[in-house]
């Protein structure tokens, strides 16, 4: 278990154990690859971020994952990746998100990508993403660089 806080001083709790905080948890994030590629979305408020959100009623988390990619992106995906599970505790509540892996096999251009401006492909994170305005604050505390070096170790993409 990791611990850290986040970008307005939450605290956060991430861990690569299966689902160690919830087994049905609300909220799902996808660390998406296209063509080698990160592909992110950007967000209308927040700024450039991986694909995310809450499960819906009667959909499973594996398929709230999936149809975020493809409200926020455009991108279609089969398989998504479970990789692991943070917990933040907020002022007033507190979140569990799953974290899942997903490369991305086709994309469809869209009209409208709800609350975002639709899809960002990028080679590279900044290194100061933590001070690089144009990133949304999901993508500036521990969760990201802990995901990204689990994934290195786990040979997932090249
Ligand atoms: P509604 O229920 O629709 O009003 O949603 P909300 O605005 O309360 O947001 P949500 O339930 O998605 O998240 C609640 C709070 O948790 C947010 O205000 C954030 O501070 C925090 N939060 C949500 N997602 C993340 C995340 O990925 N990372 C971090 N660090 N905090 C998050």
């Amino acid at each position: 278990m990791i611990r850290f806080t986040d970008y307005y001083q939450n605290e956060v709790l991430l861990s690569f154990e299966d689902h160690p905080f919830s087994k049905n948890p609300k909220h799902v994030w996808v660390i998406c690859m296209y063509q080698k590629k990160w592909l992110l979305t950007s967000h209308k408020d927040r700024g450039l971020e991986f694909p995310g959100g809450k499960v819906e009623k009667g959909e499973t988390p594996e398929e709230a994952a999936k149809r975020e990619v493809f409200e926020e992106t455009g991108g279609i995906v089969r398989n998504v990746q479970y990789l692991g599970q943070y917990k933040v505790l907020g002022k007033e509540k507190t979140i569990v998100k799953n974290i899942y892996f997903s490369q991305v096999e086709e994309m469809v251009k869209k009209k409208h990508y709800l609350e975002t401006n639709g899809p960002v492909l990028l080679a590279d994170f900044p290194d100061q993403i933590d001070q690089d305005n144009r990133f949304s604050f999901i993508m500036k505390d521990g969760v990201l660089f802990n995901s990204l070096h689990r994934l290195s170790n786990q040979k997932l993409f090249t």
